[in-house]
């Protein structure tokens, strides 16, 4: 199932998409890619089969909850859901001793959290692997899915130019690394007080010289977005920040994806948004609904693009 490349993924973690190689990202896409054609024609093979994946929830979730559970399910792994808050990591015991535990139970851990270093510590504590399911800083199985998105509609993506108009967030930070992985040139456009955090743009920049991905920050959704290939935006509220909302809307003024601010694109241009979207807000219904819309492939592809990490990280090389 993973074709000529070599799995190398096989009992590591993921905790943001730089955990990856530029090949490993590639072997993602192409599994995913092959998984979803091959479900489509009926073969329904359960290789995780007697496995079980704990999914651990600190924070809300629709998609990536849903997407988890079915995908372990259809591997043939068994889905153990903690998403009560007296449940996993909580009631005081030590995040060693709860990992400690929780392995001899389970084959893997998927995590969604607030602070990454939790992810992190979780990870250094635990045999198996660790994937992270959203924290503050990244959301690594939503950046897969919405490059199998751009991979399915526009081939290879080294060489495409993805803008990011919005809040300088887990989702922007996340396609500066799977850009900077995949050869892309990525311009993200934020308000000045809500840039990316320099340390990622640092280390982007780092795995870009040795890909050919450009890396580009500035204040100007119209020149994110002049000539784009894929147009991405992200609600300007993240979970955590919702006493700021209204002086984040103020503050965004002029960064909302319209029809006008997507003209300034190719004209053969698609847009993402990894939802839930606040349209209206970020971006209008007339973009969100519009032709060059892919927001539902990209949200179906939340289950294949997981499906496949799953696979990988929890089969032998
Ligand atoms: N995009 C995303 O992670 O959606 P949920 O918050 O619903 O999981």
């Amino acid at each position: 199932m993973t074709g000529s490349r070599k799995n190398t993924l096989s009992g590591k973690s993921v905790l943001r998409l730089l955990d990856l190689t530029p090949e490993e990202l590639q072997l993602v896409l192409e599994t995913a890619q092959t998984q979803k054609a091959e479900w489509s024609l009926g073969i329904h093979d359960t290789p995780l089969s007697g496995a079980a994946i704990a999914i651990i929830m600190e924070k809300p979730s629709m998609r990536t909850r849903a997407s988890f559970e079915v995908g372990a399910a259809r591997l043939g792994a068994h889905p153990v859901v903690m998403s009560d808050s007296r449940s996993a990591f909580s009631r005081g015991e030590t995040v060693q001793d709860t990992t400690l535990v929780l392995e001899r139970f389970v084959d893997a851990i998927v995590i969604r959290t607030f602070e990454q270093q939790k992810v992190e510590e979780i990870a250094e504590w635990a045999s198996i692997p660790v994937v992270n399911a959203l924290t503050d800083m990244f959301h690594p199985c939503q950046g897969l899915a919405d490059l199998l998105t751009i991979k399915e509609h526009k081939g290879d993506l080294a060489g495409l130019t993805l803008a990011y108009v919005g809040d300088g967030n887990n989702m922007a930070h996340t396609y500066l690394e799977g850009g900077a992985l995949s050869g892309m040139r990525v311009r993200i456009a934020t308000p000045a007080d809500f840039a990316c955090d320099e340390f990622v743009i640092e280390e982007c920049e780092e795995v870009a010289a040795l890909t050919g991905a450009t890396i580009q920050v500035g204040t100007d959704p119209i020149w994110a977005v002049t000539d784009a290939d894929v147009v991405i935006t992200d609600t300007w509220t993240s979970m955590g920040d919702e006493e700021e909302h209204d002086m984040r809307v103020q503050a965004f003024q002029g960064f909302c994806v319209d029809a006008a601010l997507m003209a300034h694109a190719k004209e053969d241009a698609v847009f993402l948004h990894c939802l839930p979207a606040h349209r209206g807000e970020e971006v209008t219904d007339e973009v969100m609904d519009g032709e060059q819309s892919l927001i539902y492939d990209e949200a179906e592809n939340r289950l294949h693009a997981q499906k496949a990490l799953l696979y990988l990280l929890m089969t032998k090389a």
